[in-house]
């Protein structure tokens, strides 16, 4: 396999699926739909649903009742990055190397465009009832997807986020910082992998088992964005970089040092694919994947 091509091919099936059902561009409430579609179209790694796709076909999975739940899931990650980039959060204005959204479309519709992509999410993941209305796994998927985004996910994740702004004077303990990475960045990726797993028919065990591994990548991922927040350039991230100093964050840079956050990022992901390596099944693609993200650059 090499790797390179089969990402740039696994990316472009990816980016044809979630096209399928972004929502089309008319009627009165237009300019929200551009603006929905604005950041959407932008790219983006689209780790998400690749995750979700690569576990789906660990485990055995092929039909299209995962492609609903893919183009969801990166529905929601582009919110929860409109939201994230607003004024009153960590007021930022590039996004995946464009001005992001409420620069673009004014504040107003920037929130809107937020929380209309939030919520489409759940009326494009409902199509996969209408695909396979007797797979009892939709509904547990669909369950997944509402918890992993919210209060005790995602969202819960991005709040206490917020308060780590308003103390930066006040240091944080790892474990508070373990907390808000596990739900502002590991909680979607949670739910990407197990969603792909329950519909492949993965059992209550191996489910929990790509939880855990999810988590980690999550975590590793979060903490190379830290990293890269001061070692890369607006250039190659498409976004600004210091956003996090900026905004006087304590992050695992700021905690550890960049020399030993680059080494958790090596051990947290050694270890997500070491646990993945004791499931049944095999998915060389999903493997190598996990571990090139210990050297991603954006
Ligand atoms: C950015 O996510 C937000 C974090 C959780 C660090 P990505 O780095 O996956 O962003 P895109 O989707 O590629 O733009
Ligand atoms: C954001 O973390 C996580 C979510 C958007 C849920 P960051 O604030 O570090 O993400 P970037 O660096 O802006 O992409
Ligand atoms: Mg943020
Ligand atoms: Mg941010
Ligand atoms: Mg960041």
């Amino acid at each position: 396999m090499n790797f390179e091509e089969e990402l740039t091919r696994s990316t472009e099936l990816v980016n044809n699926i979630i096209q399928g059902f972004l929502p089309r561009e008319e009627g009165f409430q237009k300019t929200l739909l551009e603006a929905m579609n604005y950041s959407m179209n932008a790219g983006g790694k689209r780790l998400r649903p690749l995750l979700m796709l690569q576990t789906y076909k660990l485990f055995g999975g092929g039909s299209a009742v995962v492609e609903p739940f893919m183009a969801a899931m990166e529905m929601i990650h582009t919110h929860s990055l409109i939201h994230d980039d607003l004024p009153a959060m960590d007021n930022d204005e590039y996004r995946r190397g464009r001005k992001t959204t409420h620069v673009v479309y004014g504040e107003a519709m920037g929130i809107l465009a937020g929380d209309a992509l939030l919520n489409y999410a759940y009326e494009t993941a409902s199509k996969a009832f209408v695909l396979e209305p007797d797979n009892q796994n939709v509904g547990r998927a669909f369950h997944i997807l509402a918890s992993k985004t919210g209060v005790y996910g995602m969202i819960g994740g991005q709040s206490v986020d917020v308060e780590n702004e308003k103390n930066a004077n006040i240091s944080m303990s790892q474990e508070q910082l373990d907390f808000i990475y596990r739900l502002k960045t590991s909680a979607l990726i949670e739910a990407s992998m197990m969603i792909g797993a329950v519909l492949a028919g993965a059992g209550e065990e191996q489910v929990k088992q790509v939880e855990k591994i999810a988590e980690d990548v999550g975590l590793a991922f979060q903490i190379q964005d830290d990293i890269l927040d001061v070692t890369s350039t607006m250039q190659v991230l498409g976004k600004p970089i210091r956003s996090d100093e900026k905004n006087g964050k304590t992050t695992y840079v700021t905690l550890k040092g960049l020399e030993t956050a680059r080494k958790e990022v090596e051990e947290i992901s050694r270890r997500a694919v070491e646990r993945m390596d004791g499931l049944q099944g095999e998915n060389e693609f999903l493997r190598a994947l996990i571990l090139q993200l210990i050297h991603r650059e954006k």
